[in-house]
């Protein structure tokens, strides 16, 4: 059976690490407030001379020597983000494609919010059927830049970083993506965004910084929904169960949001991967530095099935059920 397997991960995180208690000096909030209503205790902030695409380059340069692949052998590079080194254009794909030489790709970012990276593997296991090549799947994000830092209803939830895999076709038919469901409710798409775009800029004079809106409880209720439902639909299809799963790898959102999708699910929590106390909620990023957290642990063991839940802007969801 032809499948697509991750045969290397790496992660990038900015140096500086930054403590509730360290916003709570300029922002009127707590360390208990929000360790209380999301798990957060950290998150890591880039620095000034950081962009999204240097974040995603240290990732991917991780990667390519991990696995030994050269740049110039890659077919595609699929980078989701929703902080974008440009908006719109170019790219932010192709920044990181001329800056590896990887001269042989085709670059193309993905807009899907924190499902980017969900999005990105199922992607990239379309076009290998066609084209097996090595693909890049880069996950960045930079919201720090893009967050008003005095609205403390959503300056408090996230964090800077990015990772990468390559991926490979399957060595033995067994590793890799089983099946993937990529799903968005655009009925949700006023609930999160990011304004600035053509749409609320008239004329161009205008100069509307870019800041991200959210009314958290939507947001809350939605992933609260969707990430049982994915898990479930998953296993389904699949003819397995729970007990069949080693690991549920969902977006690192709210601790709040996997404690309740537990709960609904009748799974132990230990089921879930949850590192959002470390990193707070890095988007797209966040299944994949996830993942690379799991490998540095020893918690990824060949054979393990794993289900990944990402969710967010769009409202863009899905999973992806994998053998790793
Ligand atoms: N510190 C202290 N108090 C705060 C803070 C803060 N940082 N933020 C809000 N409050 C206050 C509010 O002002 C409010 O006070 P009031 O009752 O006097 O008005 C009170 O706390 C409760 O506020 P709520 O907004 O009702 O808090 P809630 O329990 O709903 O939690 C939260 C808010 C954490 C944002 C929750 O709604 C949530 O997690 N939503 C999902 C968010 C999410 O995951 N978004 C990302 C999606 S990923 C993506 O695509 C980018």
């Amino acid at each position: 059976m032809f499948r697509v397997y991750i045969a290397g991960i790496s992660s990038y995180l900015p140096e500086n690490c930054v403590h509730n208690n360290d916003l709570s000096e300029t922002l009127d909030t707590s360390n208990d407030w929000i360790v209380s209503h999301t798990g957060i205790s950290y998150r890591h902030l880039a620095a000034e001379h950081e962009s999204p695409s240097s974040m995603g380059i240290a990732a991917v340069k991780d990667v390519l020597q991990k696995t030994g692949i050269a740049a110039e052998e890659l077919g595609m590079i699929l980078l989701s983000t929703t902080t974008p080194d440009y908006a719109p254009i170019p790219s932010t794909a192709c920044v990181v494609q001329d800056a590896i030489g990887a001269k042989n790709a085709v670059g193309l970012d993905i807009t899907a919010a924190c499902a980017g990276f969900v999005y990105g593997i199922e992607l990239a296991r379309a076009y290998m059927q066609i084209h097996q090549r090595p693909i890049l799947v880069v996950a960045t994000e930079m919201l720090s830049r893009v967050t008003d830092w005095n609205d403390r209803k959503t300056c408090v939830l996230f964090g800077d970083g990015a990772a990468a895999a390559i991926l490979l076709p399957s060595p033995d038919g067994e590793r890799g993506v089983v099946e993937s469901l990529l799903k968005s409710d655009s009925s949700g798409k006023d609930v999160l965004k990011i304004e600035g775009g053509c749409r609320t800029s008239t004329s161009h004079t205008d100069n509307i910084p870019l800041t991200i809106f959210m009314d958290g409880k939507s947001v809350f209720t939605f992933a609260i929904r969707i990430l049982p439902a994915v898990i479930t639909q998953l296993m389904k299809n699949n003819g397995l169960t729970i007990d069949d799963i080693d690991w549920i790898v969902p977006h690192q959102a709210n601790y709040r949001i996997i404690h309740s999708a537990a709960n609904r699910l009748g799974v132990p929590e230990s089921k879930f991967f949850i590192n959002v106390q470390n990193f707070a909620n890095t988007a797209s990023a966040s299944i994949p530095i996830a993942l690379v957290d799991m490998e540095h642990r020893g918690l990824l063991k060949p054979g393990h099935k794993i289900i990944t839940v990402g969710f967010g802007a769009g409202l863009c969801y899905g999973g992806n059920l994998i053998i790793w």
